[in-house]
């Protein structure tokens, strides 16, 4: 299946009647999330702090879809945003089911050549943002004991790896995916559920251009790094999206989903470097191993 032909897999009323919540909905993945809820019956709220391309996102989504998108403009760093947003979907839908914490600031740089408020924005966008949006939800889910809703998470798989060259940003997924897990189990009893999901590659324009800007994209080849030899195609990250927010993932919960195509694994298993080996070596290389007696 080539990308242009590849259709969701989730039956058409997956998310019939439910208000889905995506921040940073307005570009890349959180935008193909907006869409595929979109298709499956979902009213949906996209934010992000600029009004033009959430309201030109919104238009789209809606001519493409038929659904109903509310833009909201909302610095997730800014609590009063996130609950002025949080009031926004209440008085439009009457009701919020989902709420995928997507919203994220990143760049590459040499840890040393950071200042603090460098290292405190990419936190503050990733970990607080995430934090306000959970707090404001969830206690209001609570309160009203509403049941029967949704946190979702997207993190990355260096969360749990860690990496160079990223460490604001690895920093505040790990405690994004702590959030995660700890929510799960706290608030499990009130009928909320709290997931992630870790991506690897996917292009979109915001991580493209800040991961891997100019020549470093011919330089750095992402498809390399993943055993399947290919990038993510966004209707996939948007299906296990749409399954984990939808009732049919009713039993998930405190779980993180990776989908890269193996690429984590590939770089974390001592040996995966072999592959580089010549096929017509191993001949050779195994009478070397073989012919090896004793200590
Ligand atoms: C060093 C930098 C820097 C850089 C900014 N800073 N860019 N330091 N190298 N390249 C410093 C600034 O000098 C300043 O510190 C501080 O960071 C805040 O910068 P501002 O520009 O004032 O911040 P702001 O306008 O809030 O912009 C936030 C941003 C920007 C993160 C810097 O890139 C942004 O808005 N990004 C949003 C979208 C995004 O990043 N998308 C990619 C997500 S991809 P001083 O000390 O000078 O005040 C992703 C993928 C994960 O997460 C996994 C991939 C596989
Ligand atoms: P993106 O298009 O840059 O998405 C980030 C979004 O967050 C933008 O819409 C941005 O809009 C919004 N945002 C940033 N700061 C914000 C703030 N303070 N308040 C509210 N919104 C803010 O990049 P993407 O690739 O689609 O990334 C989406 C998510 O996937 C992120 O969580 C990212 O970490 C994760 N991810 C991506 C990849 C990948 O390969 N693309 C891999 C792993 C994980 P504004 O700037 O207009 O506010």
């Amino acid at each position: 299946m080539t990308m242009n032909e590849r259709k969701g897999m989730m039956r058409a009323d997956a998310l019939k009647g439910s208000v889905i919540t995506i921040t940073g909905g307005g570009t890349g993945l959180g935008r193909a999330m907006a869409r595929y809820c979109l298709e499956l019956g979902a009213h949906v709220c996209i934010t992000s702090r600029k009004e033009e391309v959430l309201k030109k996102a919104a238009d789209e989504l809606e001519k493409e879809t038929g659904g109903q998108v509310l833009p909201v403009v909302c610095d997730v760093r800014n609590m009063e945003d996130v609950e002025r947003m949080h009031a926004s979907v209440l008085d439009r839908f009457g009701r919020a089911d989902g709420l995928v914490n997507n919203a994220a600031g990143n760049f590459i740089s040499p840890t040393e050549r950071l200042s603090s408020n460098a290292f405190k924005t990419i936190i503050d966008i990733v970990l607080m943002g995430s934090v306000n949006c959970t707090l404001t939800f969830g206690k209001h889910w609570i309160a009203k004991a509403e049941r029967d809703r949704t946190i979702l998470n997207i993190v990355t798989t260096y969360a749990w790896t860690g990496s160079g060259y990223v460490v604001p940003s690895a920093c505040a997924k790990a405690g994004v995916l702590a959030l995660t897990r700890s929510l799960a189990a706290e608030w499990g009893r009130h009928g909320i559920r709290s997931n992630a999901v870790a991506p690897g590659p996917f292009p979109t324009k915001g991580a493209w251009s800040r991961l891997v800007p100019g020549e470093m994209m011919e330089k750095f080849d992402m498809t390399k790094r993943v055993p399947l030899g290919r990038l993510g195609d966004h209707q996939e990250l948007a299906d296990l999206v749409a399954y984990l927010i939808s009732p049919y993932s009713g039993y998930v919960n405190g779980e993180v989903v990776t989908i890269d195509g193996g690429e984590w694994l590939k770089g974390a298993g001592q040996f995966n470097m072999l592959e580089m080996v010549e096929p017509g070596m191993w001949d050779a290389i195994e009478q070397m191993v073989r012919g090896t007696k004793g200590s």
